[in-house]
């Protein structure tokens, strides 16, 4: 079977788009492949969260993934932070990824521009994620559109420390959903769903029946009339073709040819993201009853991790001469 590895951050909720984006298609991989899911919290102390709210985020994170149809059983799900290979191997990645490289990166230039504190963490931010994806001999990456330029300098990353040392690190693929899982901000459709969860624009994955009808109800649309799909002349009304497309997995073009009215159109996307929300945010609740419990899964989840990454850590760390002592990265078994 395909190894797939994927990674998210921990953030306080999750929206429509995150879901039908990205972790609808995490679900579907786990019948056809051997599946690692990671809450990155190590990446997120890149921008200095407050600590409380970063534990309980990871926490959160997690229950949503396990809620939204990640099954722990079959799959590995863990907190970055607590398999300690990935910081241990991200060194050797900054010290095989350029700096010019680095400093191409359009996610690093984005978020620097917005932050007055710019950490070196953010700046070797693609290392680290590196990292995550090559202690797994990963063979598939899905990500969003976002992704693809880190996931291109990881193969980048791998090729040249296979090079370098002999061949130590599987090179992965990315897999990216094809355009119609981009699910666009309710109130600035040509945005993507980005915004915090009480945003009118955005559905959080959680969000009760009233508040969705609502916020579908007050979408923004145009004036022409017609219900067609055309991303680019008619971006409100494509969002919700698109949405309801994705909902009910058919293509937006045929969903446009089954309505005349705005009005009808809102009703039955914000009806079809109901019925497919509803079960998400009952198990949800369930989960958050008992938080230790998702503890305690991810707990399970970092030791079979640990399996596979340190078998790898040990490989690259003895082809690039490090000195090896038998046994240092077995303790957390026992
Ligand atoms: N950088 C990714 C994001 O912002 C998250 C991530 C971290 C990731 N490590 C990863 C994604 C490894 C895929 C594989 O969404």
């Amino acid at each position: 079977m395909a190894r797939t590895f994927s990674g998210i951050q921990p953030s306080g909720g999750m929206h429509l788009g995150n879901y039908l984006g990205a972790v609808r298609n995490w679900v579907a991989l786990q019948d056809k492949h051997q599946c690692i899911y990671c809450v990155v919290d190590l990446h997120a102390l890149t921008t200095a969260p407050n600590p409380a709210d970063l534990r309980a985020n990871t926490l959160t994170t997690a229950g949503l993934l396990m809620s939204a149809g990640i099954r722990p059983n079959d799959s590995t799900l863990f907190a970055q932070s607590t398999v300690g290979e990935h910081a241990e191997l991200a060194w050797m990645m900054e010290c095989t990824v350029g700096f010019g490289e680095l400093r191409r990166m359009t996610q690093f230039k984005d978020k620097s521009d917005r932050t007055e504190f710019i950490s070196a963490g953010l700046f070797t931010y693609p290392a680290l994620q590196a990292s995550d994806i090559l202690l797994y001999d990963t063979e598939l990456v899905p990500v969003g559109e976002d992704q693809r330029q880190h996931i291109e300098l990881c193969r980048d990353i791998a090729e040249r420390f296979n090079n370098r040392y002999g061949e130590t690190l599987a090179v992965p693929s990315h897999m990216i959903p094809k355009a119609g899982a981009r699910i666009m901000d309710l109130q600035n459709p040509q945005d993507k769903m980005s915004k915090s969860l009480d945003s009118p624009g955005t559905i959080g994955l959680t969000e009760d029946n009233t508040s969705i009808a609502r916020k579908f109800k007050r979408a923004v649309t145009d004036s022409d009339g017609e219900v067609r799909y055309d991303p680019a002349a008619k971006p409100g009304v494509s969002n919700l073709l698109g949405i309801l497309a994705a909902a009910t997995n058919r293509t937006p073009e045929a969903v446009g040819e089954d309505y005349s009215q705005y009005g009808a159109l809102k009703t039955d996307t914000a009806d079809a993201v109901i019925d497919l929300l509803a079960p998400i945010r009952q198990s949800y609740a369930e989960f958050m009853s008992d938080p230790t419990e998702i503890t305690h899964l991810l707990a399970i989840g970092a030791d079979k991790a640990r399996v596979v990454a340190s078998a790898t850590l040990q490989r690259a760390k003895d082809n690039a001469g490090l000195i090896l002592h038998n046994n240092s990265y077995n303790n957390s078994n026992g």
